[in-house]
């Protein structure tokens, strides 16, 4: 199995390391438009191999697609990343040029990949991949909410004092500091709801701090996170590459669900071999039901945009 990495920077090298640690694919690619850089970061990470008892070969080039041909997943981590107290949706204008350009580019040395878009603002380049391409919507999948449910997991684990593998919980909606939606109610320790241990009072914060997770690390950090959206990435690529068929929040073409069409937007979906395998639709309070729709309100808003970057 061979998956490709475009965008050799923090997420990209750290979900090549993840995927290349836990054997998830036999080949990875890391390919940048740096010179040299993702030729290093391969390197580097290969040395690693002896040490750290994985097999998978590494390689990294400069712009050069070629070497990207027959991949059976690509994932799109080229672009700007967030500065403090800059929203991912400023980030628009870049990354779209970058994300068009790319996928076309991928798509004539794997026709047949799923694509997994990382860049942001994630949801609006996940709808642009798929407009400007064409390809199954099937096949292109936007990870943001695999990372916002890990952050939620992990507030709620500290509030309860409990192991995170313990805990349940997602994240749907768009990626974003105030359109994602944790889901408390469905949120569970071992099977039971959070809410039979934790007060309104704290389900409410553990919300409002997994809602401005990327912002809280941007500003201690200087630009945004890597390790853990790099493993989110590679959780996911594992499901494509080993048809495990998880059950993943992430953004996909909605075609009706949730009464929602013609927007790539965070929902429960399974994910297997072929990309997006079913699209799970989840009964939703009203309120849930409405911030949904607030949510794919902004998307659609963001969306827009694309209009006046690209006629
Ligand atoms: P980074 O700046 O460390 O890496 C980006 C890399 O892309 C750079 O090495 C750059 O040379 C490369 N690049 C730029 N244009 C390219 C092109 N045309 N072809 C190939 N490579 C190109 O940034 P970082 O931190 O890795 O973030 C990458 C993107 O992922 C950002 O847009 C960031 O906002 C987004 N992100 C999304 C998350 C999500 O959950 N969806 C989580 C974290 C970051
Ligand atoms: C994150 O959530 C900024 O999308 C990036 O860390």
């Amino acid at each position: 199995m061979k998956a490709t990495i475009v965008g050799a920077g923090n997420v990209g090298s750290s979900c090549a390391e993840y995927i290349a640690i836990k054997n998830i694919a036999s080949d990875v690619v890391l390919l940048d438009i740096k010179d040299g850089l993702a030729e290093g970061k391969a390197l580097d990470l290969s040395q690693t191999s002896t040490t750290l008892g994985f097999n998978s070969r590494i390689t990294g080039v400069t712009n050069n697609y070629a070497a990207t041909s027959q991949s059976d997943v690509i994932v799109i981590t080229s672009g700007i990343p967030r500065k403090p107290g800059m929203t991912r949706e400023e980030l628009i204008g870049i990354n779209a040029g970058i994300v068009e350009s790319v996928t076309t580019n991928i798509l004539k040395y794997s026709p047949e990949a799923v694509i997994v878009v990382v860049s942001n603002p994630m949801d609006t380049m996940t709808y642009l991949a798929i407009k400007s391409t064409g390809i199954n919507e099937n096949k292109i999948i936007g990870m943001g909410g695999a990372l916002d449910s890990s952050r939620f997991k992990t507030y709620i684990s500290k509030e309860l004092g409990k192991p995170s593998s313990d805990i349940d919980a997602m994240v749907i909606g768009g990626h974003g500091d105030t359109t994602m939606i944790p889901l408390t109610r469905l949120a569970t320790y071992n099977g039971i709801p959070i809410s039979s241990f934790l007060s309104d009072k704290t389900l409410d914060k553990i919300s409002a701090e997994t809602m401005v997770g990327g912002a809280t690390l941007t500003k201690l950090l200087g630009t945004s996170a890597w390790y853990a959206p790099g493993a989110s990435v590679s959780y996911l690529v594992d499901s494509i590459l080993n048809d495990q068929k998880k059950i993943i929040p992430c953004s996909v073409m909605l075609n009706g669900e949730y009464g929602l069409n013609d927007i790539c937007i965070g929902v429960p979906v399974i994910i297997g071999k072929s990309g997006v395998e079913e699209i799970i639709e989840i009964n939703l309070t009203d309120i849930e039901k409405e911030k949904l729709h607030q949510s794919a309100d902004s998307v659609k808003q963001m969306n827009s945009s694309l209009k006046n970057l690209f006629n």
